[in-house]
């Protein structure tokens, strides 16, 4: 019963079991491919000894550039085709909250990459931190715009403009100046750059498109993430303020059970328009590299659902064998080859 053959392909597909695959540290690291990574999509594409092909999904708390661009990033990378009705990454969710918000600051990314994101979500008026130094150079004492950022940032009073919510899209490309401008607008009265607040409780909300204290790209060693600069941030806005003030955070991404519940809805939306198959997958194997936001949040997930996640941790990444993970795996292999020939294993 775990194969499907829709009468429109000639090819056979599972239709019992689904892939969900974390990115860094699992199929790349620092913008290469694990070498098995490739053979794994391989098997997923029908190479194995059933000639089945198997329905499968990307999740990363990874971002910085449209799901359309990471996909064909991706697709080259494991030489395998990736669409984006596969694929959420960090700050996908964020899409569902374009309406709520007039104004919003979005933090993170390479050049004006972010806003062009954010403006493809729905999102109204963007501003970023570019745009605020532009303004006012006094902002960051040690970072100026370069001519081609002065060219690209927007001409915008400040004074009339109240920010309504935060959004850290993708990794800061300058932790110091993002974090300041965040404080500042942490600090002010309900958004607005030209007021300080007195009670420091009344700044917008702020959205962080994850929550990774670290991460596995190309250094031997895991590097700083997102959860960092949430972390820097907090903490000296804790120092600043006296303690007195209050910062309104929320992060998306994995551990979040919502975004295993938002893969879930893509999930299926997938494995019906390109499969041909409506009903919900008994299992869904998620192979990650980081105990804290993959294993967690697949295990999590588990308790809720009706289906039977799966969770697979790698060696490849975040995880250091000879370690005990923080939160505990169904199954511990070497890379995400062997994960996809495990799955494939308990199926068949
Ligand atoms: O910045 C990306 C990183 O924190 C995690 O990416 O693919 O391991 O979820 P990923
Ligand atoms: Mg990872």
């Amino acid at each position: 019963s775990s194969i499907a053959t829709p009468s429109s392909l000639t090819r056979s597909v599972a239709d019992s079991f689904v892939f969900a695959f974390d990115i860094d540290g699992v199929l790349v690291r620092g913008g290469k491919p694990i070498p098995e990574a490739i053979k794994a999509m391989q098997v997923l594409n029908g190479d194995n000894a059933y000639g089945l092909h198997i329905p499968h999904i990307f999740l990363t708390n990874g971002g910085g550039k449209t799901e359309e661009e990471r996909c064909e990033d991706l697709s080259k990378q494991l030489e395998h085709d990736v669409q984006p009705g596969q694929f959420i990454c960090g700050h996908t969710p964020m899409r569902e909250m374009s309406e709520k918000y007039g104004t919003v600051l979005v933090v993170g990314g390479e050049g004006e990459k972010c806003r062009e994101v954010a403006e493809g979500y729905g999102f109204k008026d963007v501003v970023t931190p570019g745009d605020i130094i532009k303004h006012d150079a006094a902002t960051t004492p040690f970072r100026k715009l370069t001519e081609e950022e002065h060219a690209n940032c927007r001409e915008r009073d400040f004074n009339e403009v109240t920010i309504d919510a935060v959004f850290v899209f993708a990794d800061s490309r300058d932790w110091a100046g993002d974090i300041q401008i965040m404080l500042d607008v942490a600090m002010s009265k309900g958004g607005r750059l030209s007021e300080r607040s007195e009670t420091f409780d009344e700044g917008p909300p702020f959205y962080f498109s994850h929550n990774d204290v670290v991460w596995s790209a190309a250094h031997e060693h895991v590097r700083l993430g997102m959860g960092a600069l949430r972390r820097m941030f907090e903490v000296t806005f804790k120092d600043i303020t006296g303690g007195t003030g209050k910062l309104n955070t929320h992060a998306f991404g994995k551990p979040q059970v919502s975004t295993f519940e938002f893969a879930s809805r893509l999930m299926n939306q997938w494995r019906q328009s390109e499969h041909g198959i409506s009903a919900a997958p008994k299992t869904v194997y998620f192979v990650g590299d980081t105990p804290e936001s993959d294993i967690r949040g697949t295990n999590a997930v588990n308790k809720k659902a009706e289906n039977d996640w799966y969770s697979i941790l790698v060696t490849t990444g975040v995880y250091q064998e000879g370690t005990e993970p923080a939160y505990k795996p169904r199954i511990t292999v070497e890379t995400v080859l062997d994960a996809v020939n495990h799955g494939i294993e308990r199926e068949m």
